[in-house]
């Protein structure tokens, strides 16, 4: 008979109590287990800031971006007041998707299944044939709102009421992001990566303290002085640098990554900057189900004029190889935690601090939500 292992087996079978020197990862089913995926999507998705965007989409009164937060349609839109705000976007009628286009301006959030009006700061303002309709408050069947604030380029959300405030949740981020002058950066471009494999193991992948760089990135390893990459953990972000050094091993790399550093933070749970001299990447990975994740990279650069477009695109094509060497590895790795042969893995400990970050947080996180859970069904 096959034995069904219960989630708080599951949760239990990580100790997030052990020094780094005897740490394991979290184990196989953490990625392939639906009921963490779901209990993930309650606890971590629906509780944590998500970026749904950038500042600049939304500048102006009535533009509007929307995004899926935990499964939840979410729009944010610039109020004629000049207030961002931000809403389930999802019709107070009969649920339809109210702003259907990603990003955009308009003046009303117009319903296209049977018309009903809201203004840009969510209140309902007509429904077509309603006359007759009793015991109905217009008032009250505004688009319900979620918390929304802005850090740099970055426009976040997040599904909790009771949430700490954006700057608390970001912690020491924001100062040790500060001497970078990311504002100096414009959005250029982006490209989407869809991944058979948990959204974890894209995040693990990223954490290994360049661990995997001088193996599976040949291009990117000739410009890094692997030997000296640092790891600082802080707070909820990870930050993996690495002193830069000029190669002419592969020129496309030698001349698109340049700058004293490279700079690699993570912020808790699925939000990566990539920053070189003059250029910003951002990743923003989001889980689709247990075995599959979409990863959003935007491409910033400090000069985006017609001048540039030649270079910058080159620049993208650099990124983009670097990120197909990974894709590979983390479709096989998806594979592998499903195997009977394999049970969680050892951590180095000169590279992989922040992947223990990471898994400490999340197991925080879900035996916390589990405890909530379990209370409320009691
Ligand atoms: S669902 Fe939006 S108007 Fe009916
Ligand atoms: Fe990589």
């Amino acid at each position: 008979m096959i034995r069904q292992v219960g989630v708080e087996e599951i949760l239990a079978s990580y100790n997030d109590a052990a020094p780094l020197a005897e740490a394991s990862t979290i184990p196989g089913p953490w990625y392939v287990d639906r009921r963490i995926a779901e209990l993930e999507s309650l606890t971590v998705f629906s509780k944590t800031w998500q970026v749904i965007g950038r500042v600049d989409q939304v500048e102006k009164p009535g533009q509007f971006v929307t995004a899926n937060v935990a499964g939840e349609p979410i729009v944010a839109v610039r109020g004629t007041d000049g207030q961002l705000r931000a809403f389930y976007n999802v019709c107070r009628h009969h649920a339809a998707k109210v702003v259907t286009e990603a990003c955009g301006i308009a003046s009303i959030l117009h319903c296209p299944y049977h018309g009903w009006n809201y203004g840009l700061d969510g209140s309902l303002k007509g429904m077509p044939e309603f006359d007759g309709v009793k015991n109905f408050e217009r008032q009250e069947n505004g688009l319900v709102p979620v918390l929304v604030d802005t850090w740099e380029a970055f426009v976040f959300v997040n599904l909790d009421q009771q949430a700490e405030p954006l700057r608390d949740f970001l912690g020491g981020l924001m100062k040790r992001c500060a001497p970078l002058g990311l504002a100096k950066l414009h959005y250029f471009d982006s490209r989407t990566y869809d991944i058979a494999c948990n959204w974890k193991v894209f995040v693990d992948n990223y954490l290994d303290g360049g661990y995997h760089v001088p193996h599976l990135h040949k291009g990117l390893n000739s410009v890094l002085d692997y030997k000296q990459y640092t790891i600082e953990n802080e707070d909820r972000y990870c930050l993996q640098s690495s002193p830069m050094v000029t190669s002419d091993e592969d020129a496309a790399t030698g001349a698109t990554r340049k700058g004293d550093r490279a700079w690699y933070f993570w912020q808790y749970p699925n939000f990566m900057i990539n920053c070189y001299e003059g250029y910003m990447d951002t990743n923003l990975v989001i889980p689709v189900d247990v075995d599959h994740c979409r990863v959003i990279f935007d491409f910033y650069f400090a000069d985006v004029s017609e001048a540039q477009q030649k270079y910058n695109t080159q620049s993208i094509a650099v990124g983009d190889r670097v990120q197909s060497e990974d894709l590979g590895i983390c479709e096989d790795v998806q594979r592998g935690l499903k195997s009977r042969a394999y049970g969680a893995g050892r951590l180095s400990v000169r590279r992989e601090a922040g992947e223990q970050l990471f898994h400490r947080l999340l197991a925080a996180d879900l035996k916390r939500g589990l405890g909530h859970a379990a209370a409320a069904a009691d």
